[in-house]
């Protein structure tokens, strides 16, 4: 008799975004910049940015509490949390023990995950991977992030990029076909420079001078990372798709990291396929890194353009470098 193959399924999701927005005609009157400007370079209209008093495991929290709800379990079920984020609560503890503590998990393990915006996918090929191993598992990734509190709101070549919320997934063995199918990830630090926050680390650490300096805030090489991500993005998906046993037709739609609608439209045409084969919702939220394929995930799944069965590619790249993916079927 042949053992049950198991698969690591997604069985739940949820997001979380603040309510607090900020549109480009809000970020007109902070630096010299138009909505025109910014639509056209980036496909960005507004962003949610969090109130001072609430940090990246609030969000983070409420995310993880709807996608065990959309599972149909509770906190104490699960047995391992991810925390995919770049703006922790602090540099430790880590923002996965704040939320075990918020949501009320009392059986778990956990972890912060740093792979920037390819944090998330990154999380649930780990997470799957385990449940894999040991189906008894149930693994919950969240991938959050507060990135406005990181932002040079003097920096209009960054500011107007980046938005905060948080997203998360339940990861859970099943028997019926669905799951992770094949997955992939990779990192190049030599591309560390095109973003980054320079202080607050060992290389850096916080003082005078680097608040001075404004060296706790993002810095990014855009022009750079847009070069990347269009090449990344393509040949992610087309590796993900063949090492899957799959062709591009089959995959009903592709998740990727929300980074510019540009680099998702110059993809699309470099894999040849219609752009509404790749899910965007940078309209409404700006690049929020490790909490934005899983933002994506959610209302993919919620809004019905998902369905059990359907094959998807999900697929995220960004600083480190890093990038991951993943053809799941769900
Ligand atoms: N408003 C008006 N003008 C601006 C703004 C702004 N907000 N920002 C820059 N400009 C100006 C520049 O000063 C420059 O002017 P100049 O030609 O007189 O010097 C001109 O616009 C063009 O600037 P570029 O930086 O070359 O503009 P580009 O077309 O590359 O668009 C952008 C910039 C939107 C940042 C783009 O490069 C991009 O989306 N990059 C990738 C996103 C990214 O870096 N994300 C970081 C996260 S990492 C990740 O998620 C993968």
């Amino acid at each position: 008799m042949s053992a049950k193959r198991y698969r690591a399924a997604i069985v739940g999701t949820g997001a979380y975004v603040p309510e607090r927005i900020l549109t480009n005609h809000d970020l007109e009157r902070m630096v010299e910049t138009s909505d025109e400007w910014i639509y056209t370079r980036t496909g960005i209209r507004e962003r949610r940015i969090v109130d001072d008093n609430v940090a990246t495991s609030d969000l983070g929290a409420e995310a993880a509490r709807r996608a065990l709800a959309d599972a149909g379990l509770e906190p104490k079920d699960v047995t391992l949390l991810i925390c995919a984020t770049i703006t922790p609560d602090y540099l430790f503890p880590s923002t996965a023990c704040m939320i075990q503590t918020k949501i009320g998990a009392p059986n778990t393990g956990g972890f912060d995950l740093s792979a920037a915006c390819a944090g998330f996918v990154y999380g649930l090929i780990l997470g799957g991977r385990l449940v894999e191993a040991d189906p008894s598992q149930t693994v919950l990734v969240v991938g959050a992030e507060t990135l406005t509190k990181f932002t040079d709101w003097t920096d209009r070549s960054s500011c107007i990029l980046f938005g905060d919320g948080a997203g998360a997934a339940v990861l859970r063995a099943c028997d019926d076909g669905r799951g992770l199918l094949a997955s992939e990830y990779g990192v190049d630090g030599s591309g560390g420079d095109f973003m980054k926050l320079p202080a607050g680390g060992s290389v850096m650490p916080a003082s005078e001078r680097t608040v001075r300096e404004r060296l706790h805030y993002m810095k990014i090489q855009g022009r750079e990372t847009f070069k990347f991500a269009v090449l990344k993005m393509a040949e992610l998906v087309e590796s993900a798709v063949r090492n899957s046993g799959l062709t591009l037709d089959d995959i009903k739609l592709i998740i990727p990291h929300q980074v510019n609608k540009r680099i998702l439209q110059a993809a699309a045409t470099r894999l040849q396929i219609d752009i509404s084969k790749i899910y965007c919702n940078i309209e409404r939220y700006g690049n929020t890194s490790a909490a934005s394929a899983a933002i994506a995930l959610d209302e993919a799944a919620r809004s019905g353009l998902i369905a059990r069965g359907d094959y998807i590619v999900l697929v995220a790249f960004g600083g480190g470098l890093s990038w991951s993916s993943a053809v799941i079927r769900w």
